[in-house]
């Protein structure tokens, strides 16, 4: 039987720090009610282009896995947020990475995206389609922010995570997977601006991150103890066998009540919500680079993830890590420097929103029923 073995793994994070009293002073916020109520104590805002994030993370994974661009079949990038819509952004990353044997696209499952393209990317391998992949998740939902709301102002960060999955006999990579889909209540977690809904005429370039996170909170919590108890039991598996959770980094609280559920303590649980925020797409993929860098995953370790995100997506998995935590190559590359503070970065971002609100402009003309 073939496997879809996780080979090599790497994230890149961009330099700019944008801690919580940075945040307090300009938006209605403070450091005690962000980090009581969500864990986050800074996160990362982006310098350059969301497929400059993903190529670095992706040339590190190559690297780990010993490979060149060009023994790629398929690269999956999973993101809310690329560059452009047309032409896709893994074709980006795709150039600069020289994988000219690849297939690209951009696929869209907001934070259980990565989790979602795990799961093609290792079918695709089993149906013995493709024999190499990569899977990235890279998001930069800060693009999205009405700064002049405090409720999402304070959540998100910017990054990218990548893995490298190769055709193996060994038993392991993907174990079981449930993904799903909640769409009752889609409408409680919505990006307002970008789509072809708005009447492109009569709108305003301040996008809105509108949800209701109580509601948010319960569903994502539903969402992913379901399909973490199917995941499980399709592996055989229960909690007591989880070497390690690596859950959607989008709330501390929510990570605990899932731990609890699924009888795992907090020890066994991957958490690095206070260093990025939610990073969309990109949280399970770089707390899964960082557990493997800390040591908390070792050769034939039990993994547990989960995510959720709009849609509402959620997605439990089961992967059982290869022989290899090591890389068998690093690299030197960087992203260019960074010569000016997040705060600097976000600043016209800011006052942009800050004006459209007290114009009222905050607002999306839906585009006539077609
Ligand atoms: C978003 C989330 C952190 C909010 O935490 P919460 O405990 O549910 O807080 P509430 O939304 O009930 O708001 C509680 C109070 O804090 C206030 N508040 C909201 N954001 C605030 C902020 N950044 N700073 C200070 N106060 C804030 C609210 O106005 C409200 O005040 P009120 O009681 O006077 O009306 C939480 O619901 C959550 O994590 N949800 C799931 C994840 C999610 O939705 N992520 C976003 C998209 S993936």
């Amino acid at each position: 039987m073939t496997y879809a073995k996780i080979t090599g793994w790497g994230k890149c994070v961009p330099p700019a720090v944008l801690t919580n009293d940075d945040l307090s002073k300009f938006v209605d916020t403070s450091d005690e009610w962000i980090l009581s109520r969500t864990g986050i104590q800074e996160r990362r805002i982006t310098h350059v282009e969301l497929s400059e994030l993903a190529t670095l993370a992706a040339k590190r994974a190559l690297a780990a896995a010993g490979l060149e661009g060009s023994d790629l079949d398929l690269i999956i990038l999973a993101t809310a947020s690329g560059d452009s819509l047309i032409p896709n952004t893994a074709s980006a990353v795709q150039r600069n990475i020289g994988a000219c044997n690849a297939a690209a696209f951009d696929q869209n499952a907001a934070c259980s995206g990565f989790l979602y393209g795990l799961q093609m990317g290792t079918a695709m391998i089993k149906s013995g389609v493709n024999r190499r992949v990569l899977v990235i998740g890279a998001d930069r939902l800060n693009y999205y922010i009405n700064w002049a709301d405090r409720a999402s102002a304070v959540l998100f960060g910017d990054g990218a995570g990548a893995v490298i999955l190769e055709a193996s006999d060994d038993a392991c990579g993907l174990l079981a997977a449930k993904l799903g889909c909640d769409p009752e209540r889609r409408d409680i977690l919505e990006v307002q601006g970008p789509g072809t809904y708005v009447d492109r005429f009569h709108t305003s370039a301040c996008y809105n991150i509108a949800f209701e996170g109580p509601e948010i909170f319960k569903r994502a919590i539903n969402g992913m103890n379901s399909a973490c108890q199917t995941a499980l039991s399709d592996a055989g598996m229960s909690g007591s066998d989880i070497d390690v959770i690596i859950p959607h980094q989008a709330n501390l609280r929510i990570i605990q009540t899932l731990a609890k559920k699924m009888g795992v303590g907090m020890e066994k649980v991957m958490v690095n919500i206070h260093k990025y925020g939610n990073t969309s797409a990109a949280s399970v993929a770089i707390a899964l680079c960082e557990a493997v860098e800390e040591g908390r995953i070792q050769a034939g370790s039990n993994i547990l993830s989960a995510a959720f995100g709009a849609g509402l997506t959620y997605a439990g998995v089961v992967i059982k890590w290869g022989d290899r935590v090591t890389p068998i190559r690093t690299i030197d590359d960087e992203l260019p420097p960074c010569d000016k503070s997040a705060s600097e970065l976000v600043s016209s971002a800011v006052e942009g929103c800050l004006q459209a609100t007290a114009e009222g402009t905050v607002n999306f003309a839906r585009s006539p029923k077609l």
